[in-house]
């Protein structure tokens, strides 16, 4: 098949809809187009039925027991407001302390900076190199106040996956409530919240083959039960916690994502692994000084993040922007040219942080366009290289760290 350009390799800043999700969404557009809480009419009932079923396959896909905790709401950032300011001001008498990272998606980050403007502490526990979470740093952080701990699942920028059944498993003998940021993860890579422990989870259906503006919030309901309290009120729907008329077509096409996403994970995830692992090696062995970001095996199969000391990565998408849509630093952050904290986050130079680029695959990427990003990814670095004075001062053998420049 003819390739169809631009390419799109930007897989984690969202995904295009599945053909199987838009077909289940589109009558519910027309003929179903009925209100969910209508209890006295067929057409309330067939959409109260739509959700229940939309609500069970996310259940499914997350490994929750029940249904009912599944509370949809707009996406991965509301979810993650709902949970953290949910928690905070639920249990703000039991104390007053949240564990995170430093490397949480702007919402997650955003959010612990606003609890603390509101007089809750708030640790960000450091990364490894290789972008891992040492769950010891977690333990160390938790203190009888702390009433909230959360991690992400897996990163948006280098695909690191965490050991969430330890910080589960810790979070459950410390008596503390863990949530986790599963956006990216969900769908990609298995998940059960009950043999992992988890208390929350975030996540949307944009990243996963659905439609944007709709995702979930998992919140247990027993052993423990976890109580929020909502952001939204109104009239009282899923069960308090996010009141608000449900988008119904958008929920009908999240589950069937959901649902599609269960049923073909392994077989997606080595062929994207494979595909993934193609480009790497064919860029990693003809570009010198590029090195790979984040943990080499735990991480999502199809993210593949490097950095080309020399050139930023802002030039390198607008030299490849015509035919390839990729991402430096997160996509989130991508309209600001401040370098990547997460990148900076590993312990790497702000050159690096800066000359990071982020290629995440889809269901609907082929071998064929692999190779093309491939050779057009290694061309428009090593021909920005050569306009670089500073790429030929290091040939030369010049430690640029030792160069004194002017008005420095
Ligand atoms: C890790 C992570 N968390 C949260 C979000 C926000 O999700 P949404 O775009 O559905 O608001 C994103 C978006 O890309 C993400 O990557």
């Amino acid at each position: 098949m003819a390739v169809k350009f631009p390419i799109f390799m930007d897989a984690q800043s969202t995904t295009p809809v599945d053909p199987r999700v838009l077909e289940a969404m589109l009558p519910y557009f027309t003929e179903k187009f009925g209100h969910p809480a209508s209890r006295n009419h067929p057409f309330g009932w067939e959409a109260e039925g739509a959700v229940d079923r939309a609500r069970a396959q996310i259940a499914q896909l997350i490994g929750a027991r029940d249904p009912k905790e599944i509370v949809f709401t707009s996406g991965g950032t509301e979810s993650i407001n709902l949970a953290l300011k949910g928690v905070a001001e639920m249990y703000r008498e039991k104390g007053n302390h949240i564990v995170t990272t430093v490397i949480e998606q702007r919402a997650g980050i955003d959010v612990a900076k606003r609890l603390e403007r509101q007089g809750f502490e708030v640790t960000y526990v450091p990364v490894q190199p290789d972008g891992l979470v040492d769950v010891a740093e977690i333990e160390k952080a938790i203190t009888p106040k702390t009433i909230l701990v959360s991690v992400m699942f897996a990163n948006n920028e280098i695909g690191t996956i965490q050991d969430i059944a330890a910080i589960g498993k810790l979070a459950k003998a410390k008596g503390v409530i863990f949530h986790t940021d599963a956006t990216q993860a969900a769908g990609k890579t298995p998940i059960d919240v009950e043999a992992m422990g988890i208390d929350l989870l975030s996540c949307t259906a944009h990243l996963m083959y659905g439609p944007k503006g709709v995702g979930a919030l998992y919140v247990r309901r027993k052993g423990p039960r976890v109580r929020i309290a909502p952001l939204i009120d109104g009239g009282g729907h899923e069960r308090g916690m996010r009141s608000g008329t449900l988008p119904v077509p958008l929920i009908v096409g999240f589950g069937k994502a959901a649902e599609v996403s269960r049923e073909i994970m392994a077989d997606e995830g080595a062929r994207l692994a494979k595909l993934r692992d193609r480009l790497q090696d064919l860029i990693l062995s003809s570009v010198e000084e590029a090195f790979l970001n984040g943990h080499p095996e735990r991480r999502l199969a199809g993210n593949l993040n490097i950095s080309f000391a020399y050139v930023e990565g802002e030039s390198v998408l607008m030299g490849l922007n015509k035919e390839t849509a990729l991402s430096s630093g997160s996509a989130c952050t991508s309209s600001t040219l401040e370098p990547s904290y997460v990148i900076a986050a590993l312990g790497a130079s702000a050159e690096l942080a800066h000359s990071s680029i982020r290629f995440s695959l889809h269901r609907f990427n082929t071998e064929e366009e692999v190779e093309l990003v491939g050779t057009r990814t290694i061309e428009v670095v090593h021909r920005l290289r050569e306009m670089s004075p500073l790429w030929e001062l290091a040939k030369e053998g010049v430690d640029l760290k030792t160069i004194q420049w002017k008005g420095e």
